[in-house]
């Protein structure tokens, strides 16, 4: 059979796993393409597929990722082994065994046939012959659609952010000192925002946190301007001002990408599980 094994390695680790991986397979008697995931060829005219990658602060390496998310569509319809090369998670817990989330978002995208998390003292070698074995008579599970994938929900999550946010500076200015209701909007903005992003990173094949990050503060940047400024209070000049402008922008950004970043090296816990299925 022709097995593609790539992998996603920065400092050789992982490539040594995945050239193990190939000579068992080789010598198993199958023409085998052994390559780092920048250099992997279309998966297409393969009968199976076996790409990993080293964590580094819980998530694969880019080119790994890449490469799966370029393919997507034609791994949905190639038997696909996938590995994590994670040391450093087995020495904090040693039942470590589940996908990062990354991970998970991507082996439900192309109905992956397994996972495996190698630590220093795993076999490579009889991983490679459990596959072996199953080569040939395994067909991948059907995908699932990640509804936090869709642009339309990243927006939404803005949105709602926004709404929040935007709903205590618009009763509070008629009401209050505008100054008072410039400090309550900068200390609420990025707290909404950083349980938002904590929500967000919880569904599965939610955008990287620095995208969504960019996509939010973009999002309050233009709706701020354009309701804020115009129609609730149009004498009032958002864009001059660094407090009721500039500095909640600043933190909706930081607090966004940084809980969200926090979230996603965080495991899946059984809640994350069951807000996914209502996602
Ligand atoms: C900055 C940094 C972050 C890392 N993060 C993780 C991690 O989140 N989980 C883990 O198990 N190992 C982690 N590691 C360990 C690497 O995954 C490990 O050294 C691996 O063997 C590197 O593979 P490579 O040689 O293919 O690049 C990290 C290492 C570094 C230097």
């Amino acid at each position: 059979m022709r097995v593609l094994v790539t992998w996603g390695s920065k400092r050789g680790g992982t490539a040594a796993i995945g050239e193990t991986i190939a000579h068992t397979l080789e010598d198993a008697g199958h023409d085998v393409i052994a390559v780092p995931a920048r250099d992997a060829p279309d998966p297409r005219g393969f009968d199976a597929v076996i790409v990993g990658s080293a964590l580094y602060a819980s998530r694969w390496r880019a080119s790994a990722r890449r490469w799966v998310e370029r393919h997507a569509r034609d791994l949905t319809s190639i038997p696909t082994w996938m590995f994590s090369n994670a040391p450093l998670d087995a020495i904090a817990d040693e039942n470590a065994s589940e996908p990062s989330r990354d991970v998970r978002s991507l082996m439900k995208r192309i109905g992956a046939v397994d996972h495996h998390r190698f630590d220093s003292s795993t076999d490579v070698c009889a991983w490679a012959k459990e596959i072996e074995r199953e080569l040939g008579l395994t067909r991948p599970s059907p995908p699932e659609e990640l509804h936090g994938h869709s642009l339309v929900r990243l927006f939404e999550y803005g949105a709602y952010g926004w709404a929040i946010c935007s709903m205590s500076f618009a009763v509070l200015m008629p009401l209050s000192r505008p100054d008072f209701a410039i400090v309550i909007h900068a200390i609420t903005a990025p707290i909404a925002f950083a349980l938002l992003a904590r929500r967000y990173q919880s569904v599965d094949g939610a955008r990287t946190p620095l995208a969504a990050a960019v996509m939010w503060t973009a999002m309050v940047a233009v709706l701020d301007v354009t309701l804020i400024s115009a129609v609730v209070r149009p004498s009032f000049s958002l864009v001059g001002s660094v407090t009721a402008y500039w500095l909640p922008l600043a933190l909706v950004f930081i607090a966004s990408w940084s809980a969200g970043a926090v979230t996603e090296m965080l495991p899946v816990t059984s809640s994350d599980e069951s807000r996914a299925i209502r996602a």
